[in-house]
């Protein structure tokens, strides 16, 4: 994406693509919901009258405050809203969450694995960096542990249950230290790392190979990376002051407001199979770097042996 487009998308107006009828008699899942994205998805959410929105939350006092404020601002039931614990800093916690949500959730018609950190200080959890640590691997394992109830629910109810998990545009921006990397031994030389960008870039590459192995047609489920944009959140705040004041800055300028950011985790929950496997941003399946290389290249073969594409059109 070049710098002209990150801007002008920044200022984009976003629709809200998800209405009543997408979450009546739904239950969705929300981790990372007492704040910034997820707090204002799970808002969209009961205010949509979806009949059960689980908070994944790693402090309780967090949620529960999470809760009573979309409650007051939304007029929903105290029933909608369920605060459960979750820390993704241990892979006991997310296990034990996915165990709860398939054995109290009858039905679940989608998760949103928002939950994520930017840390600069090194501390390690389950023997990587803490932001790994959250971004990568336990995002992962939740997406795997909750797959087989998604896949139940669809086959269950006949419906196209939903795992959205977020990326972000600064995951390209890690590209140089990639090439850094001694690939095979990645999380072995990880200190001095710009570590957000990069367990996004490593998270985006690991999710197009996780949906590409859990096909659609096997699973029911669809399976979408969404990048909500640069958002005026609480993320910054685990950095250093330095980084801290950059980002407040930039952010400052050209920051979506946490609630228009949020409506790119919503779409995520409106898109059919085509999107499984997909980028998806600015509320759109993204088409940017696959359609751009491809009409580049294509238009120099063309040019270079006319004719050459016609067994294209023919597919
Ligand atoms: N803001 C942006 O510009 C931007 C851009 C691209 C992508 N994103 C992504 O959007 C997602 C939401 O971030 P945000 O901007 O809304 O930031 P945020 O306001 O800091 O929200 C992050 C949420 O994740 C939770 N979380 C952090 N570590 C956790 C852990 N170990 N276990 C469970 N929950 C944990 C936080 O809980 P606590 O409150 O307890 O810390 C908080 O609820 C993240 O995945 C982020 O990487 C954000």
């Amino acid at each position: 994406m070049s710098f002209l487009h990150f801007i002008r998308a920044q200022y984009k107006t976003l629709p809200m693509t998800l209405g009543p009828a997408d979450c009546q008699e739904r239950t969705f899942i929300v981790t990372g919901a007492n704040s910034g994205l997820g707090y204002e998805c799970a808002k969209h959410l009961a205010r949509l009258g979806s009949s059960r929105v689980i908070l994944g939350v790693r402090s309780r006092e967090k949620g529960e405050a999470a809760k009573k404020a979309i409650e007051t601002d939304t007029g929903c039931d105290t029933n909608i809203l369920q605060v459960w614990e979750v820390d993704l800093g241990s892979y006991e916690s997310v296990a034990a969450f996915a165990q709860r949500a398939g054995e109290e959730l009858h039905r679940i018609d989608g998760i949103i694995e928002n939950a994520g950190t930017a840390e600069t200080s090194w501390v390690e959890k389950e023997g990587n960096e803490t932001t790994m640590t959250v971004n990568l691997f336990s995002t992962l394992l939740m997406a795997l542990l909750m797959l087989p109830h998604l896949h139940k629910s669809a086959k269950q109810f006949g419906i196209v249950p939903q795992l959205v998990i977020i990326g972000s545009g600064l995951a390209f921006q890690a590209k140089p230290i990639w090439e850094t990397l001694d690939i095979g031994n990645i999380f072995e030389d990880l200190r001095d790392r710009k570590n957000y960008p990069l367990s996004k870039l490593l998270l985006t590459f690991a999710y197009f190979e996780f949906a590409r192995r859990a096909a659609f047609s096997r699973t029911g489920v669809t399976i979408t990376m969404v990048n909500p944009g640069a958002c005026k959140t609480n993320l910054p705040r685990h950095l250093n002051s330095i980084v801290r004041l950059q980002v407040g800055v930039v952010l400052s300028l050209i920051g979506r407001s946490a609630e228009i950011g949020s409506r790119t985790l919503l779409h995520g929950l409106t898109v059919g199979e085509e999107a499984h496997g997909r980028y998806l941003s600015e509320c759109e399946i993204s088409e940017e770097w696959q359609v751009r290389v491809w009409e580049d290249v294509s238009a120099t073969l063309e040019k270079a042996c006319p004719g050459c594409l016609d067994v294209m059109s023919n597919e």
